[in-house]
């Protein structure tokens, strides 16, 4: 793989504030040697939440999501290191904490394919648009 520094948009979620993991999960992040450029405790309304999830509005999944999504603070954070985008995905592991490996954050810590501890972008594309969305002033 080429070096290329990036940056990525990640939300530890409010279910992962709830219960006390955000020391945790910032901590791998950092360990893995990744530098937090931003961070800052939100509760995301129902427009952030609607233009956040834009792909996923229409989903059958999308109401309880976005219940869950703004029943209480987030940490929204702006990652940077190199290839972060693909680190930081293979380092949540897949959506369904169920069905995520073990070693990543959804498999060690996560039993719900909602209530899944974090969000990140997942492409060069989506990062550039959530990172708008987030930190507009960035
Ligand atoms: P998605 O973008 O598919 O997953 P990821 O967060 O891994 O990129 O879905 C966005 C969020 O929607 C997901 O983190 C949890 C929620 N979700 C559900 O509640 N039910 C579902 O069946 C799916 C696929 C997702
Ligand atoms: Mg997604």
């Amino acid at each position: 793989m080429s070096s290329t520094t990036e940056r990525s948009l990640v939300l530890i979620k409010p279910d992962a504030v709830r219960r006390g993991l955000l020391g945790e999960i910032l901590s791998r992040f950092e360990r893995k040697g990744l530098v937090v450029e931003a961070l800052e405790l939100r509760t995301m309304d129902a427009s952030l939440a609607d233009a956040h999830y834009a792909e996923h509005v229409d989903k059958a999944f999308y109401p309880p999501l976005k219940d869950f999504m703004t029943s209480g603070p987030l940490a929204a954070l702006v990652l940077s290191g190199d290839s972060v985008i693909e680190v930081v995905r293979a380092m949540i592991g897949a959506t369904d904490g169920r069905k995520a490996a073990a070693g990543t954050i959804r498999g060690d810590l996560a039993l719900s394919n909602r209530e899944n501890l974090v969000h990140a972008s997942d492409s060069p594309e989506s990062a550039e648009r959530e990172l708008a969305l987030w930190f507009p002033k960035l």
